[in-house]
């Protein structure tokens, strides 16, 4: 379940935008589940959901079950649409000292010996960026580890992820004789370089469907492939994500349609700029999804609300400060964990006589580090409210894969709404191709 509080943000909104949009976003909002709105044919993002392919899911969680019993590292190659969404669930469950946690395999009779520790496999990413270095440097960390490799490119030209790809295949085919079956492809079902050369080469496939764009395909093999492998349960994601689609099909009342309200009468009202403000480190990976599908999604024909996050309170002691006193162009939605787990406490600490300390801190002994966070979050949203910050609240009951996989449908078809409030087509994105050309002709193309 989603919660979400809008009253810090009551009082920003210009008083002509207060009423009269509600049936716009309704109208939005039949839009989307009619496919009758701006780029209505890459709205396939919903028919996943709407009809379950349970066989694919038990395919991928098995595949994903070789690879947890064969290989120390995955590396997932792709770039924008084809990562983030894994990079952002896996980073939001995974626990952050690996080694504390990690699975013997139970069935070790399906790998060689030496071949795997045994270990739940660390899922890294390539072709996400340009940097030579850090290629480099993941192949000697690969040397002598057991490595499976995923490429995921819709399109299969794309240049990162492309020519990291020849690298990586290169390093592959020159240290396992099995190469073919450690490499697998997801890509486009026909067209494209990848399908051919998985073709040739016969490397296992999943495809990307034709109407799903990139920064919607988290819940197909994109996604789920990858969440698989990291030993998440992606039926559970995947039918999170029903449960909300059904849930805000059948109520024109839902929260993410208010939230897609507001956010664009706060964009109308002169807020141009949301921040996303978590407390947990773990979804720092999720505001990047989400800073993409929204980025994306909305910033085109010079409109749109730029998206950024924050990661509190370790920013507060950076971006705090324009937050509070800086341009006042900026919203802010808080994304909390109604359980965060931080159930230890703060110690005491020997006091001098008169009963202080001497680091000042003996005010908050005895607390729980989840004490401390619902502190730090309700003074912070207060502070920003009185520095002139429209707040905005979501919250998840906890984080686990059903919970993510609501949530991801939530701000897909918030922003789906929001694209259509603004007069944009959410689905296509035609400005990252001029970098790309400008990029291709320096370099010979
Ligand atoms: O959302 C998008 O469409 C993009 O971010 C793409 O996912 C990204 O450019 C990668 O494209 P491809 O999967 O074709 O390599």
């Amino acid at each position: 379940m989603i919660s979400l509080d809008l009253h810090r943000s009551d009082d920003f909104v210009a008083s002509h935008l207060r009423d009269g949009l509600e049936n716009r976003v309704k109208a939005a909002h039949r839009a989307i589940i009619n496919k009758t709105g701006a780029g209505s044919e890459w709205i396939g993002w919903r028919d996943v959901l709407a009809s379950p392919n349970d066989a694919l899911l038990e395919e991928i969680s098995l595949q994903g079950k070789e690879i947890r019993e064969r290989a120390d590292v995955l590396v997932c190659v792709g770039i924008g649409g084809s990562y983030l969404g894994a990079d952002a669930v896996i980073k939001a469950l995974s626990p952050y000292f690996r080694a504390a946690k990690d699975e013997v395999v139970e069935e070790a009779s399906l790998f060689e010996p030496g071949a795997s520790t045994g270990k739940t496999p660390e899922v890294l990413f390539a072709g996400h960026h340009l940097s030579g270095k850090y290629l480099t440097e993941l192949l000697d960390y690969l040397e002598g580890k057991s490595v499976y490799v995923n490429m995921i490119s819709k399109s299969g030209t794309t240049l990162e992820p492309g020519i990291a790809f020849r690298v990586i295949r290169d390093w592959m085919e020159a240290r396992f004789e099995d190469s073919s079956r450690r490499i697998m492809a997801t890509t486009d079902a026909e067209r494209g370089a990848l399908r051919a050369l998985a073709t040739e080469k016969g490397y296992r496939t999943h495809i990307i469907p034709d109407d799903v764009g990139g920064r919607f395909s988290v819940l197909t093999p994109v996604g789920l492939l990858p969440i698989a492998a990291a030993g998440f349960d992606i039926r559970s994601l995947f039918y999170g994500a029903v449960a909300m689609m059904k849930e805000i099909d059948t109520s024109e009342n839902h929260a993410a349609l208010d939230y897609a309200a507001r956010r664009y009468a706060l964009h109308e009202s002169g807020f141009t700029t949301e921040v996303l403000s978590v407390f947990e480190p773990s979804l720092s990976g999720f505001g990047g999804w989400w800073q993409q599908l929204f980025g994306e999604s909305e910033g085109k024909e010079h409109k749109g609300i730029f998206p950024t996050t924050c990661l509190f309170s370790t920013d507060l002691h950076s971006l705090g400060q324009y937050l509070q006193e800086g341009r006042r162009n900026v919203a802010e939605t808080f994304l909390t964990l109604g359980d965060d787990r931080g159930h230890i406490t703060v110690p005491e600490w020997d006091s001098d006589a008169d009963g202080s300390t001497a680091d000042g801190l003996s005010f908050v002994a005895g607390k729980t580090f989840s004490d401390v966070t619902q502190a730090a979050l309700h003074g912070t949203m207060d502070a920003h409210v009185q520095g002139g910050v429209p707040v905005q609240h979501l919250e998840i009951e906890r984080l686990d894969e059903n919970a993510l996989g609501g949530l991801i449908y939530f701000f897909e078809h918030v922003v789906a709404i929001g694209g259509y409030l603004l007069g944009v087509n959410p689905f296509d994105q035609p400005g990252v191709e001029a970098y790309k050309r400008a990029m291709y002709e320096r370099l010979g193309r």
